[in-house]
């Protein structure tokens, strides 16, 4: 069987997030981020799938998490997120090996010890710019994760292009 592609997986994941117009929103911003800084750092054509297919679905449990928790704390989301994905990606047509690392990356996606990986390294710091401009964090925290965490280029550049007045 073919692989969907990244609009087919879009759709599925619009589709699966049932009007839930918040959700919807954040993760094609995060996607788009990723996106964007994957082709910034000239990812080879596998990677660039995978984090993208990993940028679409990191949040997949959160509904879930919000009705079993009350909240969508990071770390039951991680908990929970990775049978969700595998479940949610079994029909397809992505390799197994790719999906076991999407489902990694949806496991880890608030852990930022340990990142071994372009793909990974790239997740956090999408899902880092849209969460910053979702939730208006403030500049210490801002600062605090470009110095400590930021790697890309790409990721640098945007951030200082979204927070002039706190980045240099
Ligand atoms: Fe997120």
């Amino acid at each position: 069987m073919e692989s969907m592609t990244i609009s087919q997986i879009m759709e599925k994941m619009i589709a699966f997030s049932d009007g839930n117009i918040y959700d919807i929103d954040h993760f094609i911003r995060v996607w788009t981020y990723a996106r964007t800084i994957g082709e910034l750092e000239n990812l080879d054509r596998e990677t660039q799938f995978l984090l993208e297919v990993a940028a679409i679905t990191h949040d997949i449990a959160c509904p879930l998490c919000r009705v079993k928790y009350g909240n969508t704390n990071g770390k039951y989301q991680e908990e929970e997120g990775v049978s969700m994905v595998k479940e949610f990606l079994s029909d397809t047509g992505i390799a197994e090996e790719v999906i076991d690392r999407v489902a990694f990356l949806v496991g880890h996606h608030h852990t930022f010890s340990g990142i071994d990986g372009i793909d990974y390294q790239i997740l956090i710091e999408a899902d880092y710019i849209a969460n910053a401009t979702e939730n208006g964090y403030g500049q210490e925290n801002i600062v605090n994760f470009m110095q400590k965490i930021m790697e890309t280029e790409g990721g640098k550049q945007i951030l200082k292009a979204i927070y002039p007045q706190y980045l240099m």
